[in-house]
């Protein structure tokens, strides 16, 4: 009996200190705040660190123009190497549970997404992404992922609602 209390003990302290433990981080890019919304809503959900990835260049109205074929947004989206700098850089192998949140740009995630992964360490690392668009749907921007990163764990998509 005195064996299987201590072993019981044991268990509880085990689960509660993974609990307490456990890691979770919403990390998102957005160029408008609309995405931004939708993760700070997220973060509060889930308990979650809160992280914006931040180009070393902000954004300005006239980069987003897609219907100018010269706009930097435009000239990155349209080379599939482009890696658009980050001001800084953030590590996230620590964390059990990861959100990537973007918004659709030509129908896949901005390519400041492939900067910002190709440094996070998310070897082996479930990811659960996510994304906000005019009409577009996630799944072509997840696939995309999953097909230059297979090493990350990538979960299935969430198309979120607008949070402004
Ligand atoms: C350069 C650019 C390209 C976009 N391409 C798409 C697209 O292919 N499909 C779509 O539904 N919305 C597209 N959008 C709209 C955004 O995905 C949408 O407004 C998003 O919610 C903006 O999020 P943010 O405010 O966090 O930047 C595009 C917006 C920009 C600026």
């Amino acid at each position: 009996m005195k064996k299987i209390l201590t072993i019981i003990s044991i268990l509880l302290i085990a689960v509660s200190a993974s609990a307490k433990t456990k890691k979770v981080i919403v990390a998102y890019f957005s160029a408008s705040g609309i995405t931004e919304g939708v993760a700070k809503e997220l973060a509060k959900e889930k308990n979650a660190e809160l992280y914006a990835i931040t180009p070393e260049k902000i954004y300005t109205s006239e980069d987003l123009d897609y219907r100018s074929m010269q706009s930097r947004s435009s000239i990155e989206m349209k080379d599939k190497n482009s890696r658009p700098a980050l001001k800084e850089k953030k590590d996230l192998s620590k964390y059990d549970e990861i959100y990537i949140g973007y918004p659709i740009w030509w129908n896949v995630a901005p390519r400041i997404i492939n900067t910002f992964i190709e440094q996070a360490n998310l070897k082996g690392k479930i990811v659960y992404p996510f994304a906000t668009s005019g009409s577009s749907g996630i799944e072509n921007s997840v696939n995309e992922l999953k097909a230059s990163y297979p090493e990350v764990k990538w979960q299935e998509g969430k198309l979120m609602k607008k949070a402004r």
